[in-house]
């Protein structure tokens, strides 16, 4: 790791642990109505069952919420303590065998010999440069069984500006964010290449088995029926060149053996 990860690293980690306590109520909440659509259409796609999830940059736990009943055990990795306290207890419903790692989740893929049937990453990879991306994926490559898959869902780069319909709908929602930046310092982030993250994964072997885009439209009712029928809407609409990318990866090619190391020291 080079000084600056250290410091990039280290002031992340810092920003969670201090928004931890109300990282649900401004930034999982909002979000929760469309969530449910994103990920009931993935979910279609994923295994009923499998043996073992793990969770990168788990935060506050909402991917084993969503998805780890469906696994014996659930791995949920983040460098944030205050986040994975969090975590704890909004699993303490989920009766899968859980394990919280508080660790920097490069380190956790680079000496990790467990494997997984899912894999999640959710709003962590565009924290990584493009040598992390690599040395982030080749292990995973590693670290996923052959039939398993890989659920990725980040900010992307884009050239549209946001929909006027969905600006106007997410007015209400503006002051919760402003909210959230004022907790604590941001750490240094910009939505990913998506072109960049594709030739990585393609790469090393794996294959986008579905993808979907779309703009962040918030809970404008507390996430009750009238945003249950609206959000779907204005995200058919509306979604197609938006800045979440949410992908399900899957192996073209059987593993290589060991784990590489691209990053930079
Ligand atoms: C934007 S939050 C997303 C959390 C959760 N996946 C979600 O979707 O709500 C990013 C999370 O990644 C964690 N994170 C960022 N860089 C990390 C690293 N190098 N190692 C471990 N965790 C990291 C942060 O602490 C934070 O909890």
């Amino acid at each position: 790791m080079t000084k600056h990860d250290d410091e990039h690293a280290e002031l992340d980690r810092m920003h969670h642990d201090i928004v931890a306590p109300k990282y649900d109520e401004l930034i999982v909440d909002p979000r929760q109505t469309l969530n449910d659509v994103i990920f009931k259409r993935v979910a279609k796609r994923l295994p009923a069952r499998g043996r073992s999830m793990l969770d990168l940059g788990a935060g506050t736990g909402h991917m084993a919420i969503r998805f780890g009943r469906g696994y014996d055990r659930v791995m949920l990795v983040d460098h944030s303590r205050g986040m994975l306290e969090q975590a704890r207890r909004n699993t303490a419903g989920v009766k899968s065998d859980l394990r919280f790692e508080v660790t920097d989740a490069l380190g956790f893929v680079g000496k990790c010999d467990d494997r997984f049937d899912l894999i999640t990453c959710v709003g962590f990879l565009h924290h990584l440069r493009a040598d992390q991306l690599q040395f982030v994926f080749s292990n995973l490559m590693r670290l996923l069984e052959p039939d398993g898959r890989i659920l990725l869902a980040e900010p992307v780069a884009t050239p549209r500006t946001e929909p006027k319909a969905i600006q106007w709908w997410n007015r209400t929602s503006l002051p919760k964010f402003e909210q959230y930046v004022q907790l604590a310092p941001m750490p240094d982030e910009a939505p990913l290449n998506l072109q960049l993250l594709k030739d990585v994964y393609a790469e090393f072997g794996f294959a986008t088995a579905y993808e979907r885009r779309g703009w962040e439209v918030f809970s404008h009712f507390g996430g009750s029926s009238i945003d249950k029928l609206v959000i779907p809407v204005l995200d058919f609409l509306f979604g197609a060149e938006g800045v979440v990318w949410v992908g399900l990866l899957e192996k073209t090619v059987k593993p290589s053996g060991g784990p590489q190391s691209f990053l930079q020291t």
